[in-house]
């Protein structure tokens, strides 16, 4: 979009240290310390802290009904707590003003623009709330919608309905953006499209919190990712790093004479060099293969209602390897 300029995916090396931020400056976005959050007992948010620097892009990841939804709406103000202290740009949602909602923009997990409005209507209506909003033209050809913006909404299909949802998010020129599965019904060309727009507002400073169950998604956006289970974070990092992901084994396969072979090893680097000189060349059909972020969150999501599972995990300890042989 022109004037929005856009940066690498996940380009932000120091994030890894954010967690030694302290509430107190400036450059935190959002400082949770302690939430708690029941309903009807049950527990939903269960002793969250979390601090997120301003310019972030935070992911919140986790199964149906971890908590994210919950977490997300007190930070925007749109649920109560029951305990444990928040601060957003500064100010505790719970007793927020109108001059803090203009700097936040919001994307809810499901949302219900008004059906009769056009396109361009919703999003220049919702602009005259924000003291300085973007162009609305702008902000429809953002999200892709140029040639709907004169379609009434419930002419739209569901992705471009979510869409709309996320201009409204956007048109406000917030400094803090929360969006609660925004991409959820986008077609594939769409969602990297969105990743463009999120990089190219990340990289103009805004701050991003995100949830998704997409893990490509968060491993392209996101600075640090938390995963939450059962209303509690079981793992916190950038998503290079999460759960000892660096460190874990790797899987080497290749077309040995007698049929393909797969070996997992914690020296990837080794095989490969033993390989390569066991066939004095190329190795046929070489690949290696590192957890990804799916396989690293699927572990911790399985240990994830142990009060132990905030230590990193490790998918090591089975060596296979034994003997090289072409
Ligand atoms: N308004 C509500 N009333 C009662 N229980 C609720 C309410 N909202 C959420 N819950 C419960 O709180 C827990 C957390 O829900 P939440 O919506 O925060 O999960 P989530 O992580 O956003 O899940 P999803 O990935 O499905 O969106 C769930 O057990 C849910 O049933
Ligand atoms: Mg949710």
């Amino acid at each position: 979009m022109p004037g929005w300029p856009t940066r690498p995916w996940r380009q932000v090396p120091d994030a890894g240290t954010m967690t030694q931020v302290q509430d107190t400056t400036a450059d935190v976005a959002v400082h949770v310390r302690g939430l708690h959050k029941a309903y009807a007992g049950r527990s939903a948010v269960d002793g969250i802290d979390l601090q997120i620097r301003r310019g972030e892009v935070f992911a919140l990841l986790g199964p149906n009904g971890a908590g994210k939804t919950t977490t997300i709406e007190i930070l925007e103000g749109h649920r109560s707590r029951d305990s444990g202290e928040v601060s957003v740009l500064g100010v505790d949602p719970a007793h927020a003003d109108r001059a803090w909602r203009s700097r936040i923009g919001i994307v809810l997990q499901s949302d219900s623009a008004a059906a009769e409005l056009t396109v361009r209507e919703i999003i220049t209506h919702f602009s005259a709330y924000y003291p300085g909003p973007r162009d609305p033209g702008e902000v429809i050809a953002a999200v892709g919608l140029a040639d709907q913006a004169d379609s009434r909404l419930r002419r739209l299909s569901g992705g471009q309905r979510r869409r709309v949802d996320v201009a409204l998010g956007i048109v406000g020129n917030p400094e803090l953006l929360f969006l609660d599965e925004p991409t959820t019904g986008f077609d594939p060309h769409a969602r990297r499209a969105f990743w463009d727009l999120i990089a190219g507002l990340a990289g103009e400073g805004t701050t991003i919190v995100l949830t998704t169950h997409y893990l490509d998604e968060a491993e392209a956006l996101a600075d640090r990712v938390a995963v939450l289970a059962a209303g509690r974070i079981v793992a916190l990092g950038p998503p290079a790093d999460l759960g000892g992901r660096q460190d874990a084994t790797t899987t080497v396969s290749w077309q040995a004479a007698d049929g393909p072979r797969t070996v997992v090893t914690d020296a990837p680097t080794r095989l490969v060099t033993e390989l390569a000189g066991t066939f004095a060349g190329e190795v046929p059909g070489l690949a290696v293969i590192r957890p990804s972020l799916e396989d690293i969150y699927l572990k911790l999501i399985a240990r994830g209602d142990s009060p132990a599972a905030s230590e990193p995990v490790r998918s090591g300890g089975h060596d296979t390897q034994n003997g090289v042989r072409p």
